[in-house]
């Protein structure tokens, strides 16, 4: 049975902390590994016999490794876990990881302690943060004897239970700083963004026949229904909008795309209106449930992972339940469109003419840039409220994907400074972006149709992503704004890594979550 993890956040020394293991950090230097500062008593518990030990087992220090070995009751925990943090134990992004791989190397331990640098309230959060994510594995379709073949019955599980994670843990997160106020604040908040992270997960995980437009929106509702029941629980606002509602509205880019489906397509708004906003940021997400690539069908090969084609709206709601659970004083107007992108009878067809919401017309060229009419109505509603800052998530293009790899994601956007904000975001939240321009001959490029306002794509291969976003910006009313493409980023299709396991990644949660808080530190 899968179980969920509790933390506790406390004072005490690793060597006489009662647990199932204790992990401690190891820190590269060119004299050789050393054991990082709050891991010091286990270290003197050791003495002298620390370092061939850890000569002979080959620590390094270097990130991303970890030993485990038994303390023979040198220390309380019976098991040592050693987790390098690289050259610098300060560095957020390698306390995070390192937390990470600790979560995966004692998959049984029942008690954990973790000695890992939490000297900072922004330490203590990346201890935590890092050691949730890295504990995750999707479960909900494995059957309790794999063994033995027997079929998964986790089809009919719902949905809307707990994100998975491992058995039921109980971790400690040993810190100098454990009582003070500003700690503690950070250490609640990260379990409340992580948890966030593994919902995401837990969305973009699930097979594209169980995570149809429908079955999506009624996922976030039941998650929306979690979030809001009982006293004191945020008010958050939820409208889920079918296709005769779309019809009404006029998002002929959304229609398109799911009348290629026997699902119809969706869209889900939902509102968070704090009495004391201090800004109104309007967050967009692309939520393809499934990218055949349409009449323009994708190779076999491409289309395998194209259940992650959603992640963009999972990220998008995911964060605005955790911004609204840390009561964050900001106006959050969330779009998630859903459609799944299909190959039938009723697709639309290259040369089609599509009437986007507010009136521009698209004339469409490739069924499998599908993401933008989605987007593009998504937009057109949210920037007629007139928010401060709108930012969209999306896996739209592989180029992006081929420019930067599948670790950074890129970042387009109105001008530096809807840039640089979501680049502050995304390094603080340890999910690295890089910026990517919009150059000018895009403009031409994007209004080059001959029967309509817009050409959905121009079949040119160069710039594929940076036209992609040219398009967007049409429907931005020329409001601040930034772009996410986090193609590629929303899945690891090799083996886990520091924080991040196997499958999806729940890439953009913590940026976007970060970003909320960012702006209200800038308003207030
Ligand atoms: N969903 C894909 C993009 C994608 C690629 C996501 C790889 C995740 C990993 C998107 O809808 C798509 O098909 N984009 C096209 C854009 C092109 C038609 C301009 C692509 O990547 O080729
Ligand atoms: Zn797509
Ligand atoms: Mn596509």
């Amino acid at each position: 049975m899968p179980g969920v993890t509790s933390y506790t956040l406390r004072t005490g020394s690793p060597a006489r902390t009662r647990s199932d293991a204790v992990v401690a950090g190891v820190v590269w230097t060119p004299q050789g590994p050393r054991l990082g500062e709050a891991a010091a008593e286990v270290g003197e518990a050791y003495g002298r016999k620390l370092r061939p030990l850890l000569a002979s087992m080959g620590v390094t220090g270097k990130a991303g490794e970890a030993v485990t070995l038994p303390t023979n009751g040198v220390v309380k925990a019976p098991l040592l876990v050693l987790v390098g943090l690289g050259p610098d134990e300060t560095d957020h992004v390698a306390v995070r990881r390192a937390a990470g791989v600790a979560a995966r190397s004692v998959p049984n331990a029942a008690s954990v302690a973790l000695a890992l640098p939490a000297g900072t309230p922004e330490l203590v959060a990346a201890v935590t943060e890092g050691h949730l994510l890295g504990g995750y594995t999707f479960t909900r379709y494995k059957s309790a004897k794999p063994s033995k073949g027997a079929r998964s019955s986790g089809k009919d599980a719902p949905l809307d239970t707990e994100p998975t994670t491992k058995d039921a843990v109980d971790a400690v997160v040993l810190s100098p700083v454990a009582r003070r106020a500003d700690a503690v604040a950070a250490f609640e908040a990260a379990q409340v963004v992580a948890r966030a992270v593994l919902q995401c997960r837990d969305w973009v995980n699930t097979p594209p026949g169980d995570l149809t437009p429908p079955l999506f929106a009624d996922a976030v509702s039941s998650a929306h229904a979690e979030l809001t029941k009982g006293r004191g629980a945020p008010k958050v606002g939820i409208e889920v909008l079918d296709e005769d509602q779309l019809a009404e509205m006029g998002c002929g880019g959304i229609l398109s795309v799911g009348s290629s489906s026997v699902a119809p397509p969706r869209l889900v708004r939902l509102t968070w209106e704090p009495p004391a906003a201090v800004a109104h940021l309007a967050l967009v997400g692309k939520g393809v449930t499934f990218d055949s690539g349409g009449l323009t069908i994708k190779p076999s090969s491409s289309m395998l992972h194209m259940k992650g084609d959603m992640a963009g709206a999972a990220a998008a709601v995911a964060a605005t339940f955790a911004i609204a659970r840390l009561g964050l004083p900001l106006r959050v107007t969330t779009y998630a469109p859903m459609a799944e992108n299909m190959v039938s009878g009723t697709s639309s067809r290259p040369g089609d003419v599509v009437t986007m919401r507010g009136g521009t017309t698209v004339e469409l060229a490739n069924l499998d840039a599908e993401g933008r009419m989605l987007l593009g109505d998504a937009l057109a509603l949210a920037v007629e409220q007139r928010p401060d800052l709108v930012v969209d998530i999306a896996t739209l293009t592989g180029h992006m994907q081929v420019a930067l790899g599948d670790k950074v994601a890129a970042v387009m956007g109105s001008d530096d400074a809807q840039r640089s904000l979501v680049l502050d975001a995304s390094a603080a939240a340890g999910e690295p972006h890089w910026p990517m321009p919009i150059p000018e001959e895009m403009t031409e490029r994007v209004t080059s149709s001959k029967v309509a306002d817009l050409l959905q794509h121009d079949w040119v291969r160069w710039g594929g992503g940076l036209y992609a976003a040219a398009f967007l910006r049409e429907f931005t009313a020329g409001l601040p704004w930034a772009h996410l493409d986090i193609a590629g980023n929303e899945m690891n299709t090799g083996g886990p890594y520091g924080h991040v396991p196997a499958g999806a990644t729940g890439f953009g949660v913590a940026t976007l979550v970060q970003l909320a808080r960012d702006l209200v530190a800038l308003r207030s």
